[in-house]
């Protein structure tokens, strides 16, 4: 065990009129997740502490937030992984708006989803067969948990107008756009390109801090380009 102080920005939109940070002393494990600690913290410190959660296992995409002030998923973040000098800063989404506490609005960036028809409208005359080779094209994609921490992501300031696009929207076109038996295949590149998805500055990593190693600098924004252009 190990005595950690987590520092957490509260905000409630229905009463405070700026976040401020809280600090919390605790005794915790450094196996133990992020999310683990805000349990704890929610059931024997402040139960009026408000944050998303469901799966606790990397599937949900409920439980995106800044750790030091980068955007993870608290589920799948171990304690020693994140812990500087004794101390954990968490934080709501960047590029969100807060509703309370780590609590943001995903509204906007669900909305933001239905531009590329994020549904598989399916050929008739599709065989029934996939390759090998267009499965694997389309699997990583299809892993997309709709966190939001990509959208998230450091690598786009705050009112940078890039920011307001939305990274998964263009996962979605590319899953959807490469596999066999969807009957708009390349046209959901093009949807991408006009809702301006193909335009935000990309990391040199390329990957936008997805925990699913989603890869948008090398995969997905040059597959919907290249599709456009077809
Ligand atoms: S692409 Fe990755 S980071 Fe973005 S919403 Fe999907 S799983 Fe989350
Ligand atoms: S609680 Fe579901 S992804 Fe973290």
């Amino acid at each position: 065990m190990m005595e950690v102080k987590v520092t957490i920005t509260r905000f409630d939109a229905s009463r405070d009129v700026a976040p401020y940070p809280q600090s919390f002393s605790l005794e915790v494990r450094e196996s133990q997740t992020v999310l683990d600690v805000l349990l704890d913290l929610a059931a024997e410190h402040d139960p009026s502490l408000a944050f998303r959660r469901a799966c606790r296992s990397g599937i949900c995409g409920a439980c995106g937030v800044t750790l030091n002030g980068v955007p993870k998923l608290a589920c799948e973040t171990l304690v020693r992984d994140v812990v500087r000098d004794g101390e954990i800063e968490i934080g709501p989404l960047p590029h969100f708006g807060v509703l309370k506490d780590l609590v943001v609005d995903m509204d906007g960036f669900l909305e933001a989803l239905r531009g590329v028809v994020p549904w598989l409208v399916l050929d008739p005359s599709y065989g029934g067969n996939m390759s090998q080779e267009g499965l694997l094209k389309v699997v990583k994609a299809g892993e997309c948990i709709l966190c939001g921490v990509c959208q998230a992501d450091g690598s786009a300031e705050e009112g940078d107008p890039s920011a307001q696009l939305n990274p998964a929207a263009a996962v979605k076109a590319f899953r959807y756009a490469f596999d066999p038996r969807d009957i708009l295949g390349p046209e959901r590149a093009k949807l991408a390109l006009d809702l301006g998805l193909l335009d935000r500055p990309l990391d040199p990593k390329g990957k936008l801090g997805c925990p699913k190693q989603i890869d948008f600098a090398h995969q997905i924004i040059p597959g919907l380009r290249q599709a456009v252009e077809r």
